[in-house]
């Protein structure tokens, strides 16, 4: 039996085969979240304290801020995502608690998604579906439902970690013009083997056909996309978001579809999730995805396991894999 045996684990969500096994060989309690309990961080705290839990199995829906991380005993909150904005780093670090994440398994299943919203987007896949089963397709028709060329047209990748680097591979093979921005420049050898030229957010979004976000969200993200960005766009280009929903300003982004400021958008993500902003449901140039990027089903099952190993880890007192604040460890 490893260190971690006999720890109680709050799952505050299941996860997926084979990362429950996991546990289970780790002779660790899996405490389920109380069935309908609201997820508020008053509830997940009276969870944490009522199962005397040394480990959280978090999910992105989850707030764990500074009341639950505060609980004694507290040793680690492995959080099934590469986002953390749900989890209150400092507040971890603070309190001497481990935070996880799972980046890496994510990459390409979610650089997919990008480029498939992208497209669904550009050549109005899910509008094309409504419009005919309206029953309103009468027959091929020259000028019916025209959309905008994905190949050879320019991509503009705000934020380049590894997920938009996996897209920006994506676009090469449709023999895209590649634009970035980020706060640290690519080193030359990656830029070339992108073909990734990096500019600031006011030319990206100017020369940009398609803009896709790859940002995490932090006070520096949030709305970034709003109203004067979205005023600099071309009125044929595309955008597309699969990183956190409040990095665009959805009422500001819903007015510009509307008024023919911007072509089209797809998003994976939103403001207030599971809420979605009235203005953009009635809207047809827009696709809407339910927060499913990374879901596939070999990408969720590598999500749950790696999250589970950092959180073994963790309750073994080792440093685990994908630490987000090692000022925790003692050095
Ligand atoms: C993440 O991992 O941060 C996604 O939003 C869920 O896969």
């Amino acid at each position: 039996m490893s260190e971690a045996a006999g720890s109680r684990v709050l799952l505050m969500h299941p996860v997926l085969d084979p990362a429950p096994a996991l546990l289970e060989e780790a002779a660790c309690e899996a405490v389920p979240f109380p069935d309908g309990a609201p997820l508020t961080e008053a509830a997940i705290r009276e969870a944490v304290e009522v199962g005397g839990c040394q480990g959280i199995l978090s999910q992105v829906m989850d707030p764990i801020g500074d009341s639950v991380l505060s609980v004694p005993g507290l040793a680690i909150v492995a959080n099934v995502a590469v986002g953390f904005d749900n989890i209150d780093i400092p507040a971890a670090t603070r309190h001497g608690v481990m935070a996880t994440h799972t980046p890496g398994v994510l990459t390409d299943t979610t650089a997919d998604f990008a480029f498939a919203l992208m497209m669904a987007a550009a050549r109005r896949v899910a509008e094309g579906d409504r419009f005919l089963r309206a029953g309103r397709f009468g027959g091929w028709a020259i000028d019916m439902l025209l959309g905008q060329d994905v190949w050879g047209a320019t991509l503009g990748l705000v934020g380049v970690g590894r997920i938009g680097g996996a897209v920006a591979r994506r676009a090469r093979a449709f023999e895209m013009r590649i634009l970035y921005t980020d706060a640290v420049a690519l080193p030359p050898d990656v830029e070339r083997e992108l073909g990734a030229t990096r500019v600031d957010l006011d030319t990206l979004l100017r020369e940009a056909d398609f803009v896709s976000l790859h940002v995490p969200l932090s006070p520096d993200t949030r709305h970034l996309i709003s109203g004067p960005q979205l005023a600099r766009m071309k009125p044929t280009a595309v955008l597309v978001n699969t990183s956190r929903g409040p990095v665009v300003d959805e009422a500001a982004l819903a007015a510009a579809l509307r008024d023919g400021q911007l072509f089209a958008a797809g998003l994976d993500v939103f403001e207030r999730e599971p809420d979605v902003h009235p203005d953009l449901l009635a809207l047809d140039n827009v696709v809407l995805a339910p927060h499913i990027a990374s879901g596939s089903v070999r990408t969720r099952s590598e999500m749950s396991v790696l999250a589970v190993r950092n959180l073994l880890a963790g309750l073994r007192g080792e440093r685990p894999p994908n630490l987000l604040n090692p000022d925790v460890l003692p050095r």
